[in-house]
């Protein structure tokens, strides 16, 4: 059993494939946090707790101390605390703060009971990880703060056969009075001692997810978003690295927050040198007003250990997404190779235009024909009609319906473009309901890309909205959505909450986009659902529930986009990356392609500039997107050279399942003078033989990671004989010999 509760000890011990993670129940029912780590066969691990004798800045408990005789051996501010509570002696970073009816936000939880079951609840309204009975058990610790009458769930579930622990917090006010929930997270963590890097993925628009390390420091240091999406600027992923650690060793801690909206997640390291992580939602927009009776439920954070380093934690982020998170049907099924209208003619097509897009798409081995922004209201350029979801009959002639027949009879798949959560005060929606959007009556509502956002905390919006959307679906044969989200949101207000819910709002804005999402591909279960926020500025696992590939970056520069793809790679699997091959000539088109592999390959170019040379390698990228496709979307990745580690090369590699198959990419970003170059390759079986498919050498699985292959090209450097190699990639493709 993966979940075991000694009572004698009152610990509780939670055991994935590679590690434990351990609870004490403490006197007076205080939850201690007593061990996260590399998997241990032992209980014995109460003496973890103790961090030294305190000081008198340290309060504890006074029937503890009275029962112990001395007020020196614990105290809430230095123990490990399993979910810490807010001004009740634990002075560092709490997890949860409830304002009571007097008043004020002191807040204390003791345990009062549990229950351990298999398999998984849902959170309702909430996106989650899923799993039957058979994959999974699940943990509820049930604490109360009995002055106030929060009870609190913590509720923990163990993935069998993953690295990985789901983790989530429910409140319920069980008192005759409202409270206010100003802080729930949904995890914390408590580790003995700061020797850790922080890891996570820093960006903007056009350069979203850099991994970026730094190393622990006293005080807190961490990562958020209040712009009510998770960002761009920072994904809701954290991971605590050993000194060590890297990409093929060592320990790793990632966290990864299924939500898409406002969020914190921070380390504080305090003065006995020991560090506690914390997540959830960024209390600096929240408030949750809670009537007696009521229940809130927080996200859920997922949490993976691996001892093999970043690839590890990596691998087992992937792996359980792939099966336990991602419901689309799609995720198992090969997606079509898209041709994007966007950058092929931003705001300025017509249906002959993109029929004639199609006529040349098709001829290429392309399946799909997407309609990008621009097709609806009377939209030609960003002005105007979000918000007003019927065609524009002066761009498409026929009318939608005309326009899909004629890019089906050609063979190909229709998608088309949406932004649902957004309105352009250019609207007939917007002039019908000027109440319907985000704002504070009496102040300016602030614009950006012209449009404003819609109150999705409203049930009236999201029907309309459905409605909208829905009726051109039902109506015509559409294969694909790209839901789109371009912009922040502000005066982020509900005209139809009362005041002390208005700290609800971005929460609800949320949750709303979830109800809406889900209602969508409830009733569309077929259709393909890209997810899009100006590139990747949604790019989360909140999302990756309803959507199974998301719009990495706008940012279709290939050599630009080695780091996006890299560091969205670090929890994103493969196969959610869209990736595609832009009209972007400073890198060779062959590069484009093998970039763009790296994910759910499409292109995004006008197809009729291409020369016939280029007609010939698109045929031929979309032959290899074919034949590679099981091994780059269900294999294992291995980063074998980061973009950011390396100034000349970039590398890596896919291996499949049974380690019969290999295929490993290298771009060389820029040339040097000197190129000796040997690659490593990782993930193989050391004892099978390997065939190079170009030069039929064979190798063992043992040359190939120990030794290597050497990839030192001929010349070395541009001249006039030898042009530069900047911006070329090569592929090398091994079998195992026989297979
Ligand atoms: C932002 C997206 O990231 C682009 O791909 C494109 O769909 C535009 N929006 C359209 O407005």
């Amino acid at each position: 059993m993966p979940i075991l509760f000694n009572e004698k000890e009152m610990l509780f011990k939670l055991d994935t494939l590679s590690s434990s993670y351990i609870i004490q129940v403490y006197d007076e029912g205080y939850l201690l946090h007593l061990y996260y780590g590399a998997k241990i066969p032992d209980m014995n691990v109460k003496g973890l707790a103790f961090k030294g004798l305190h000081t008198s800045h340290n309060p504890g408990n006074e029937i503890i101390n009275n029962r112990l005789g001395n007020d020196q051996e614990f105290s809430m501010d230095l123990a490990p605390m399993e979910y810490p509570t807010f001004g009740a002696g634990d002075f560092r970073t709490s997890a949860i703060q409830i304002k009571n009816s007097a008043g004020n936000s002191v807040t204390d939880i003791r345990y009062k009971g549990h229950r351990i079951y298999d398999g998984k609840p849902q959170l309702e309204g909430l996106p989650a990880t899923f799993a039957r009975e058979d994959e999974a058990q699940t943990l509820e610790i049930f604490a109360e703060d009995a002055v106030t009458g929060a009870a609190v769930t913590l509720i923990y579930t163990v993935f069998e056969g993953y690295g990985a622990m789901a983790r989530s917090v429910r409140v319920t006010n069980t008192s005759d009075k409202a409270m206010d929930l100003e802080k729930v997270y949904s995890c914390s963590v408590d580790f003995p001692g700061m020797d850790y890097q922080m890891v996570n993925l820093y960006g903007e628009w056009f350069e979203e997810r850099e991994e970026v390390h730094r190393n622990l420091q006293h005080g807190t240091q961490g990562i958020y978003s209040k712009r009510g999406g998770s960002s761009h600027e920072h994904n809701p992923f954290l991971a605590l690295i050993g000194l060590d650690a890297t990409e093929e060793h060592g320990e790793c801690y990632g966290f990864n927050f299924v939500y898409s909206g406002n969020f914190v997640m921070e380390v504080d390291v305090d003065c006995r040198c020991c560090s506690r992580f914390t997540g959830g939602i960024n209390p600096e927009t929240f408030n949750w007003h809670l009537e007696p009776g009521e229940t809130f439920q927080a996200p859920e954070m997922v949490m993976v250990y691996s001892n093999e380093g970043m690839t590890g934690m990596s691998h087992t982020f992937h792996r359980l997404y792939m099966k336990h998170l991602i419901r689309s049907r799609w995720r198992d099924v090969r997606r079509p190779v898209l041709i994007n209208s966007w950058e092929a003619a931003y705001f300025d097509f017509d249906d002959d235009k993109l029929v004639a897009f199609a006529e040349e798409a098709k001829d290429l081995g392309i399946d799909m024909l997407v309609m990008d922004d621009g097709w609806f209201g009377k939209r030609n350029n960003d002005d105007s009609s979000l918000g007003d979801w019927y065609v524009n009959t002066d761009k498409l002639k026929g009318g939608l319906s005309s326009l899909i027949e004629r890019v089906n009879a050609l063979g190909l798949k229709f998608g088309i473009w949406y932004e649902p959560e957004m309105v352009s005060p250019d609207s007939d929606l917007y002039r019908a309901h000027p109440d319907w959007c985000l704002h504070v009556e009496g102040r300016e509502k602030s614009i950006a890309r012209n449009q404003l956002v819609l109150d999705m905390s409203r049930q009236d919006v999201r029907d309309n909205l459905f409605e909208q959307i829905a009726s051109v679906f039902r109506n015509n044969k559409i294969d694909y959505i790209k839901w789109d989200f371009n912009r922040s949101l502000t005066e982020a207000a509900s005209m139809l909450l009362p005041a002390e819910r208005q700290g609800e709002v971005f929460h609800r804005f949320v949750l709303g986009t979830y109800e809406l999402m889900d209602r969508f591909t409830r009733e569309f279960p077929d259709v393909l659902f890209e997810n899009c926020a100006s590139g990747g500025g949604r790019f989360d696992a909140g999302m990756l529930y309803y959507s199974p590939q998301i719009w990495t970056s706008d940012d279709t520069d290939a050599i630009e986009r080695l780091s996006i793809q890299f560091g969205t790679s670090l929890v994103y699997p493969v196969s959610t990356m869209g990736a595609h091959v832009a009209d972007r000539p400073r890198t060779p088109l062959a590069t484009r392609g093998d970039v763009a592999l790296m994910g759910t390959f499409g292109y995004e170019l006008d197809p009729r500039k291409l020369s016939d040379e280029d007609k010939e390698l698109v045929k031929k990228q979309i032959e290899e997107y074919h034949r590679y496709y099981d091994l780059i979307h269900f294999g294992d990745l291995y980063r074998l050279i980061k973009p950011v580690d390396n100034a000349y090369h970039c590398a890596w590699q896919y291996v499949n399942e049974e380690k019969t198959e290999t295929l490993v990419t290298v771009v060389t970003m820029r040339q040097r003078r000197t190129p000796f170059f040997i690659l490593r390759l990782r993930g193989l079986d050391p004892t099978k033989l390997y065939k190079d498919m170009d030069t039929g050498e064979i190798y063992s699985g043992a040359l190939l990671m120990n030794a290597g292959i050497n990839l030192t090209p001929l010349h070395t450097g541009a001249t006039d004989h030898a042009p530069s190699t900047d911006g070329t990639s090569l592929k090398k493709y091994f079998k195992e010999l026989g297979n």
